[in-house]
């Protein structure tokens, strides 16, 4: 098979565009095209002013690098499909809303709308290479659908490539990745496919970091891997509630927990619940394709995972609720980080999008300030987990800060739930004295000084520490 030297990527989203731009970064003898139907989207990866669509430290850089000499981004999905030797389809599969496996099962509809358009378009053969977060079984059904519908001379060799990279380190994860997982058929063609994507993969990663297997085991890995991470994070998250119960410290119990070698210190942090894209869905897919396969037990353990992230975003604002003499009602609640991590603008899943629906249900006024969100990002976010409320409502009750100050200005407590490094670095002296007596702080995310702010005056509470205020 003759080396690729033409890429397209079909979705300019979190994944596509940070992977595919280090591509092309690494690869400079390589043509690289991202492409989305977003118009807005594309115009701003095309920015002049490197305004980029998605926050992500060290991305800009990257794409001011490449953009112009071997990487390009452009609507012409059509175009950028037909000359490309290799497809990656970097398209969303959000959990379905409705229909069969509603809540659980991955919506493909944009894989499969990615796919009828290679298969359309495409006049000679192509390796396609699935990299969206996508249930087992997906490379199959691309197969059958590209098989299905391509004109005569054009093959296609179906890749699963699952990415691994964490949002707010993404630049580095693809520069420096633990591993690229590459499955393929197990014919020779598969083969030969797999081989011309570590070829492009060798350009930066060492070989014996890029691992070659079965298509299917790669699809799974994928979805194990996030699985086996938010289960370590659930995990640490119900010892917080026994360390809240007894007086223990979940700090503690971590750190001497992950000195054993065989569990390892990272990943360890309990916090107010995991949010992202990425590790709900996955485990909704791993509980969905159990399920259809009747091995109900299987499905089962997973989901506990998910309900005890559930579990611990209700216990933290029930502790909220609880602490503030069990009313919040008319009461300012300061809601410090809207992300669903720090270094990110994204939301998706957020656990305090969860928060500030429970206390404005408990009818508190909340303010919200976050470094990176959008503005009409929090309003829409809101919108949809309270559909009844209407948006003229939402606004007599929220208010959008654009910074910490101004959002703990006149609250009764401030509730720290993404761990933004500014939160601890704020001036929390001005903040005690803007805010109503007693002051509260609650720490969804193990990161102030505890201590030293009780030395100011406030009331401080921790997750997973049982010690008193
Ligand atoms: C995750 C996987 O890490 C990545 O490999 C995969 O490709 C996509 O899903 P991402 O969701 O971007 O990446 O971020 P991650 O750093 O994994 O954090 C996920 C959530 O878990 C965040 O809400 C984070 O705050 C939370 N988290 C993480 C904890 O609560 N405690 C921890 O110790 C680590
Ligand atoms: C365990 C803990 O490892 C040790 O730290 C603690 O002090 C006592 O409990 P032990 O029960 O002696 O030690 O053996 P261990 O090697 O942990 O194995 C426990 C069981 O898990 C065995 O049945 C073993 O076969 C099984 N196991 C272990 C697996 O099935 N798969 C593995 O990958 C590892
Ligand atoms: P992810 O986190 O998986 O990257 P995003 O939502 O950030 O998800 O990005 C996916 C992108 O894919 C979106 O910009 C969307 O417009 C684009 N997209 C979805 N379907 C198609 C399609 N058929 N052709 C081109 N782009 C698509």
């Amino acid at each position: 098979m003759p080396a690729v030297t033409k890429v397209c990527c079909i979705g300019a989203g979190y994944v596509g565009g940070p992977t595919c731009a280090v591509i092309a970064l690494k690869c400079p003898h390589i043509k690289v095209t991202i492409v989305d139907l977003n118009q807005s989207r594309i115009d701003a990866w095309n920015s002049a002013d490197y305004k980029l669509p998605i926050y992500e430290p060290g991305l800009e850089d990257v794409v001011r690098r490449a953009r112009g000499r071997n990487l390009f981004f452009s609507t012409d999905i059509d175009g950028s499909i037909q000359e490309a030797d290799l497809i990656f389809v970097s398209v969303n599969t959000p959990t379905k809303k409705s229909g069969v496996g509603a809540g659980f099962a991955a919506d493909l509809n944009y894989v499969e709308s990615a796919t009828r358009r290679i298969a359309k378009v495409a006049t000679s053969s192509k390796i396609v290479v699935e990299k969206s977060t996508v249930p087992c079984r997906t490379a199959e059904s691309m197969r059958i659908i590209l098989e299905a519908n391509s004109s005569p001379n054009c093959r296609f060799d179906i890749l699963s490539n699952p990415e691994f990279l964490a949002e707010g380190t993404a630049i580095n994860d693809l520069f420096k990745p633990d591993r690229v997982l590459i499955g393929s058929l197990q014919t020779p063609e598969g083969i030969a496919a797999s081989n011309a994507l570590v070829e492009i993969y060798a350009n930066w990663v060492p070989k014996e970091r890029i691992l070659s297997v079965g298509l299917w085991s790669s699809e799974l890995s994928k979805l194990a891997a996030n699985a086996m991470l938010a289960q370590r994070i659930s995990s640490v998250n119900a010892l917080s509630a026994i360390c809240e119960a007894t007086g223990a410290n979940i700090d503690e119990v971590a750190h001497a927990v992950g000195y054993d070698s065989r569990i390892g210190p990272n990943f360890l942090r309990a916090s107010v619940g995991f949010g992202g894209s990425c590790f709900q869905k996955d485990i909704l897919n791993l509980v969905y394709l159990s399920e259809s396969l009747h091995l109900p037990e299987v499905a089962e353990y997973w989901k506990q995972v998910v309900i005890m992230n559930e579990y611990q975003k209700r216990r933290f604002s029930k502790t909220v609720v609880d602490m503030l003499f069990n009313t919040i009602t008319g009461k300012r609640i300061a809601v410090l980080g809207f992300a669903f991590k720090a270094d990110t603008g994204d939301t998706r899943e957020s656990p305090a999008i969860t928060l500030v629906r429970d206390f404005l249900l408990e009818k508190a006024h909340v303010s919200i300030y976050d470094p990176q969100v959008e503005h009409a990002q929090i309003w829409s976010d809101l919108s949809e987990a309270l559909p009844l409320v209407p948006l003229p409502n939402l606004q007599k009750q929220v208010h959008i800060t654009s910074s910490a100050l101004d959002c703990c200005k006149d609250a009764e407590a401030v509730v720290i739930a993404t761990e933004w490094r500014e939160f601890r670095e704020i001036d929390w002296e001005a903040v005690y004295r803007g805010m109503n007596k007693p002051a509260f702080v609650f720490d969804g995310r193990l990161l102030v000084d505890a201590q030293k702010l009780r030395s100011i005056g406030f009331k401080v509470t921790v997750i997973g520490r049982g010690e008193q205020l």
